[in-house]
């Protein structure tokens, strides 16, 4: 059987949506047997024609641009809600990436599965109306995901600290910034597990501030980390200023310390 084609004998085959994202890569990599298709090639906001029915959806496709869902509710909710309503439709089980911006990021100790979202913004409020579409499936929660392709964090830093002396980044926000290759190699073991909601990121957690000291220290970069905050660096979205994410669930998947993640991206770009 040729990469990414369905199986003529009808076992099971697993589409991927969004497989040109940043964790769309990952999991084409992770799920080499997938039917991993980018956005020019199935558009998860039209009604989804496959020509055959997967056994389950890694549905990765996603409007992921915060600030611009402030601007754009409407298209946000297109793509996250009737994206997801659209791939639910294809009638099997799905996994589904969801946010830590589904939470308000008022506590200060982590958020487990159990406790109540309130999203502060257009995209977490998307995201959120997103989970509520599965019917059958995983609502995997992560959190400030980078990886070797698209746009990160990861990425931002390494090229401003190549260019500049300093660089100013937010220090009042808390996260744990999870590396796609985990997350990916996470959600084959979630398939063992019963579905329902789950918290997936890294161990250990970080600001944007010491993450980026980080990203600088490994990549050897000479660059002054100046820590803001939020306000002075006054994005249109609202974030929480604590998103930090651990699981209550018996046997959830134990992700590698984000310093790890760090680690193996830059070792790939
Ligand atoms: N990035 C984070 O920090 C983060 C944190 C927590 C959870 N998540 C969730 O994790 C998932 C993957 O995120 P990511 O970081 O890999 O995002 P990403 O790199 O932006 O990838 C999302 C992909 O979805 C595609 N897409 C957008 N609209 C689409 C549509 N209508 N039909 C089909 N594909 C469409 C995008 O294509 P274009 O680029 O061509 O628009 C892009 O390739 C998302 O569900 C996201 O909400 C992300």
């Amino acid at each position: 059987m040729e990469h990414g084609q369905p199986d003529p004998v009808g076992a099971g085959l697993v589409l991927l949506t969004g497989a040109g994202g940043q964790l769309g890569a990952a999991l084409s990599e992770a799920f080499p047997e997938a039917d991993a298709r980018t956005r020019a090639e199935l558009d998860v906001a039209e009604p989804i024609a496959l020509g055959y029915v997967p056994e389950l959806v890694l549905h990765a496709a996603a409007w992921t641009d915060v600030d611009g869902a402030e601007a754009d509710e409407a298209g946000a909710l297109r793509v996250n809600v009737e994206g997801t309503r659209n791939v639910v439709a294809l009638g099997a089980p799905v996994v589904y990436y969801s946010s830590d911006y589904v939470f308000d990021g008022a506590k200060r100790e982590p958020y487990v599965e159990s406790d109540e979202p309130s999203p502060l913004g257009a995209y977490g409020r998307s995201k959120l109306l997103g989970e509520r579409e599965v019917r059958e499936g995983w609502v995997v929660r992560s959190s400030w995901l980078f990886g070797w392709t698209g746009h990160n964090f990861v990425r931002t830093m390494l090229r401003l600290g190549s260019e500049r002396k300093e660089v100013s980044v937010v220090a009042d926000q808390t996260g744990c910034p999870t590396y796609v290759g985990h997350l990916a190699a996470a959600t084959r073991e979630l398939l063992d597990l019963p579905g329902g909601v789950w918290h997936v990121a890294a161990e250990g957690q970080a600001t944007w501030a010491e993450f980026a000291e980080a990203i600088f220290a490994e990549a050897g970069l000479d660059c002054r980390v100046v820590p803001i905050s939020t306000e002075e660096l006054g994005r249109p979205a609202p974030r929480p200023a604590y998103s930090v994410l651990r699981s209550e669930r018996k046997g959830a998947p134990r992700l590698p310390h984000w310093r790890e993640g760090l680690r193996e991206c830059l070792a790939r770009l």
